[in-house]
Parts: C-alpha cells; structure tokens; sequence
C-alpha cells in the first residue's frame, strides 16, 4: 500500500454542493494511502502517525477530483476529423456508420488506448463508454490505469440478443475489477434503435444482473417525432412506460425535453449527461440544464465521441456548457464556474453510480489531479475555480493519480507508450480509409 502526501498546494475538495467564494478552496495537504484518500486538511494536519512513502511538494499548483468524462464512445478517437461540417443523419450513415463496420477489435483496442493517453493527460481519470469490442476496451482501460464504466452498445433485434450476452460476459469478467476501477453497464443505444419490448428485456437483465443503464436519450428532434410518430409518445415518457427508470439510468443528452419530462427524470433519479460540443457541432439543441438544475436532477458532463467534438477535453466541456447557457438566456449568472466543476466531478460520479468518488475526502477514492498554475494565464489568482473553468488548458495538466497511482508526471503519461500508440492508430486509420 504505497503512501503518497502532497503538501503546499492549493485544495478544492468539491465537497459542498453549494459554497461561498471564501469556503471554496484553501491551502493544505492531502495523504493517500493504498485506493483511497485518507486525509485532506490545512498545512501540518496529517497524523504523524501517517509516514508517507513519499511527498510531493504541490506548490503553484491546485489539486481537485479527476474530471469524469461522463458519455464518450472512446475509440471513436480513430474517426476524428473524418467527417465534419455534415448534417447528422449525412454525417452517420454516409461516413461514420461505413467506417465503423470495418472496425476490428484491434483497431479498438488502439483507438481506446489514444483516447485514455489524451483523457489522462487532460486530467480526465474516469470515463463511461459504449462502443463494440468491449472486452479490448477493457484490456486498454486495465493497461492504462484508468477508472471506467464500460458499456456494450446494443441495438434492438437478433444482433441485440448477442450483444446482451456480451454485456453478461464482460460483466462476469470486469465489473468489479480490483474494487471497482472497472464497473459495466447495459448500453442499449436509444429510444429509437430499441424497440420498447427490447427495452423490456434489457431492463429485466439489468434488474437480475444489479447492473445499471448507460442510454442516449432525446438527443435529437428528429428522434422526438419518430417516437412520436410511432408510439404517440415523447422519448421520456415512452422510457418510464417500459420500465427503465426502475434502474439506474444514466442518460446522455436530453436535449429536447418538454418541462413534465423533466419532473419525471428527477422523480425517477435519473441522471443526465450533457454533452454541449457534441450538440453545438451535430446542431442537435440545447439542453435544458439550467432548468435540469434546479429541478433537482443531476447532470454531469461528457465530450461525446471525438468524431463529434473532436477533442476529449473536460476543461473545454465546462466552458462550452458555462457560455452556451449563459448565452442561451442572456443571463450570465446561469451555470457558474463552480457549478460547471461540479458537474465535471461529483455529479459525473453520481451519474455513474461511484457514490465514494469526485469529492476530495478522506475515505474517498484516490482520483485526483494537480494543475500548474504558474501559467501566464493564470495570473493573477483571484479566483482559482473560476480559473479552471474560463482559462485553465488541459495541458495545464501536471499530476495524475487514479485509484492511489501516479499515471502523470509532469504532464507525461506513466502507464502508456505514447509514440506506439501513435503508429498503431496512424497504421488503423490508414487502413480504415484506404490510404497506405
Ligand atoms: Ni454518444
């Protein structure tokens, strides 16, 4: 059980849903021992007891929970800048859908190893996924050091029953994997890829299994009037009809959402994740965050896949939802900083059913980060939080820890070889595209 202290440096825990501006950071230390965080306190507060194996000196930087990147499909890396500027439906089924049916799952496994090299080194220590090939994701997840909630995507039909029996495999295998770095879900795709009596099926799995729901939901308002057309319904109500939200659910999107549905994610303790890059550049909507909100749902953040971003970014997430809203109402009191890094923290791990992780607290989950902040953009430092959400960049990165191990030094990554990885996905994408 190695033990770490980081002394001197500056500590958000993220503890306090709601805080003041002077409750909001302070100077301290934080002590860590084996998984789990077991001190965070002023200067000279950790028993003397605790013999730290060894200490990192955190002046000119802050330490906050790892980001969780809450919705990503992670190997989709491997399509970025394939296809951009194109409506969705021209988007999907022209470019993206052809490419992905020639994915094998070594291309997947390469294309999940880039996108944890460049989550990590944006700070992101959890991710949540669905995609194909789950079980190379998971090897990728397991070799990079990184925390993940792994979901097989399914569509509805014969195909569908396979990959149900997927997800039990892969959960046999990895859900729990050493206490809970690797956790599976059901991930069928959406409301209007699942016929309700699959819906059916995978909730009966889900309920069996103790396993939640990963699920696109009301992304789009073409996906509003096919449910609509077809079952007369709107996507959340036709979810409650088949019994969904009788599991946890974790909903990507919810974009166009009539206020009764809203009411019904919250009564449902549904939890949402907002994607705003995603939406903004595949032109699907605005979300109702604000309104989410203070309704009471919990709405946590995710970039999405990089073929619709295109960059995994949590720190450009939290601005993008910031501004977005703010200009969305002509309010610029709507989602502050400190919300935004909520939603990027604590909410992400509610969403994601990790209730002991995305807070800095002793008895917490070791996942954390140091950002330098000796950065000419980050002087002078009147507000460090508003900091990390208006001006910090990912390569602002120092420190990564995930489950009580260092993967970042000084911005490198530990645990990958990052010049391989970039030969492997040059030589997929190559082949992928037909170019040699
Ligand atoms: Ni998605």
């Amino acid at each position: 059980m190695a033990k770490i202290l980081i002394k001197n440096c500056v500590i958000i825990p993220m503890e306090k849903e709601l805080a003041d501006p002077g409750e909001r950071y302070f100077t301290g230390e934080i002590a860590v021992s084996g998984r789990r965080i077991v001190h965070v306190g002023p200067q000279g507060t950790v028993s003397s007891d605790f013999q730290a194996e060894r200490v990192i000196d955190g002046t000119g930087k802050v330490a906050l929970p790892g980001l969780i990147n809450a919705h990503t499909h992670a190997a989709m890396t491997l399509l970025r800048s394939y296809a951009d500027d194109l409506p969705l439906m021209q988007w999907l089924e022209q470019r993206i859908w052809p490419l992905e049916a020639n994915l094998t799952p070594e291309d997947v496994y390469w294309g999940t190893k880039l996108s944890i090299l460049e989550m990590l080194k944006a700070g992101i220590t959890t991710f949540a996924d669905m995609y194909l090939f789950m079980e190379q994701v998971a090897q990728a997840v397991q070799e990079g050091g990184m925390r993940a909630s792994l979901a097989r995507g399914i569509v509805g039909g014969e195909r569908g029953l396979a990959a149900l029996r997927e997800t039990e495999e892969l959960a046999d295998k990895w859900h729990g994997f050493e206490e809970g770095r690797i956790t599976v879900m059901f991930g069928p795709h959406a409301p209007y890829t699942c016929p309700p009596e699959f819906l059916k099926e995978v909730v009966k799995k889900a309920k069996q299994s103790g396993l939640g729901i990963h699920i696109h939901l009301a992304e789009t308002l073409d996906e509003v009037q096919r449910i609509k057309n077809r079952y007369g319904k709107l996507p959340v109500e036709l979810m409650e009809e088949v019994g969904l939200f009788e599991v946890p659910v974790t909903a990507a999107h919810c974009v166009h959402l009539e206020p009764h549905e809203i009411n019904i994610l919250r009564d449902y303790n549904v939890k949402v994740v907002h994607n705003p890059e995603s939406n903004m550049k595949l032109a699907s909507g605005i979300a109702p965050v604000p309104e989410m909100l203070e309704a009471g749902v919990t709405v946590a953040l995710g970039t999405d896949g990089a073929a619709s971003n295109n960059n995994l970014d949590l720190f450009g997430e939290m601005r993008a939802a910031a501004l977005l809203h703010k200009v969305n109402k002509l309010d610029s009191t709507v989602i502050s900083a400190y919300q935004a890094l909520q939603m990027a923290t604590r909410a992400g791990a509610k969403a994601l059913g990790l209730e002991d992780l995305g807070v800095l607290k002793a008895g917490y989950k070791a996942d954390l980060i140091l950002v330098d902040l000796e950065k000419p953009h980050l002087y002078p430092r009147h507000d460090i939080v508003a900091h990390l959400v208006y001006a910090v960049q990912a390569a602002d990165v120092d420190t990564v820890m995930v489950d009580g191990r260092i993967l970042v030094e000084k911005g490198q990554v530990l645990s990958l070889d990052e010049e391989e990885i970039y030969r492997k996905v040059k030589e997929a994408s190559d082949r992928l595209t037909g170019q040699h």
